[in-house]
């Protein structure tokens, strides 16, 4: 896909792999529709990136909120060509002090969310011939377990399945569908639950030129997967 013009969805965009994906989106070319709660923090990134980023207040938790932005702002005439789930919580407990809240705020937000927009923009996708691209980002333990993560594991895991099934489902409809998977990366995501960022963790500016690479895949050609690991996951000694 050639990115320049195309029009994007972008969930979790005020911060951490979200500025980092519009930024690089906007440098393309494409037009942001950036989503999160933060409308102030939105606005900074606007007053950064320009016209061509357009920040929208929504939490994705809320499906009736979802229906009507996509209603209001979409038509078989303007149709989004690139949706990224980026919107994401994690915090990390063992088993038996997980609340409930804790729990549901996960399902909630990292796969009831990804459901609630990605059937709404799949459906106007459909619509079009030319290439869509749907990217889901999932984690590296979406693929193995880890301890005092059995919440976010299991959303995690589930964005893995969800991707795999839509990428089936999809593909005859000329629409893309990528998981990518990555392992700790330098954003604030992993502050409140006492895990500090370094410098030897993923960079999001990396991660975001791996997405814009996977997006700029010829046509007929589809990367449904991506893991991608710190090399050394260790904090640096010096
Ligand atoms: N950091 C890591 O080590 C790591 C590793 C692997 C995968 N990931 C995944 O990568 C993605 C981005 O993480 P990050 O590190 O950039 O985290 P982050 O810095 O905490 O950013 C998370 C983003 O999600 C948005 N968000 C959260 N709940 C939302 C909701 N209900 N509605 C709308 N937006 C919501 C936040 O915006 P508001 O708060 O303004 O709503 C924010 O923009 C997540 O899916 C995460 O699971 C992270």
């Amino acid at each position: 896909m050639n990115i320049d013009k195309k029009i994007a969805i972008l969930t979790g965009a005020s911060k951490g792999l979200g500025s980092a994906i519009a930024t690089a989106l906007i440098n393309k070319g494409a037009v942001v529709y950036g989503l999160s709660r933060n409308m102030d923090a939105l606005n900074e990134l606007k007053n950064i990136l320009g016209n061509s980023f357009h920040p929208v207040q929504l939490d994705i938790t809320n499906d009736a909120a979802i229906t009507q932005w996509v209603n209001n702002t979409f038509s078989e005439n303007y149709i989004p060509d690139i949706l990224i789930n980026n919107a994401g919580v994690g915090s990390f407990h063992k088993i038996d002090e997980t609340e409930a809240d804790t729990w549901l705020a996960m399902i909630n937000t990292n796969l009831n969310g990804m459901f609630y927009i990605t059937s709404k923009v799949a459906a106007l996708m459909k619509k079009k011939k030319e290439s869509s691209h749907i990217i889901n980002i999932g984690s590296i333990i979406g693929k193995v377990g880890r301890t005092e993560a059995t919440a976010y594991c299991t959303t995690k895991f589930g964005v893995q399945g969800f991707s795999e099934s839509l990428y089936i489902e999809l593909r005859p409809f000329n629409i893309k569908v990528t998981c990518m998977n990555p392992g700790s990366i330098e954003t604030d995501f992993l502050k409140t639950s006492g895990i500090a960022s370094h410098t030897n963790m993923l960079h999001t500016v990396d991660l975001a030129n791996t997405l814009i690479h996977i997006l700029e895949t010829p046509d007929n050609m589809l990367i449904n997967e991506i893991t991608i690991r710190p090399l050394n996951p260790k904090p640096p000694t010096h």
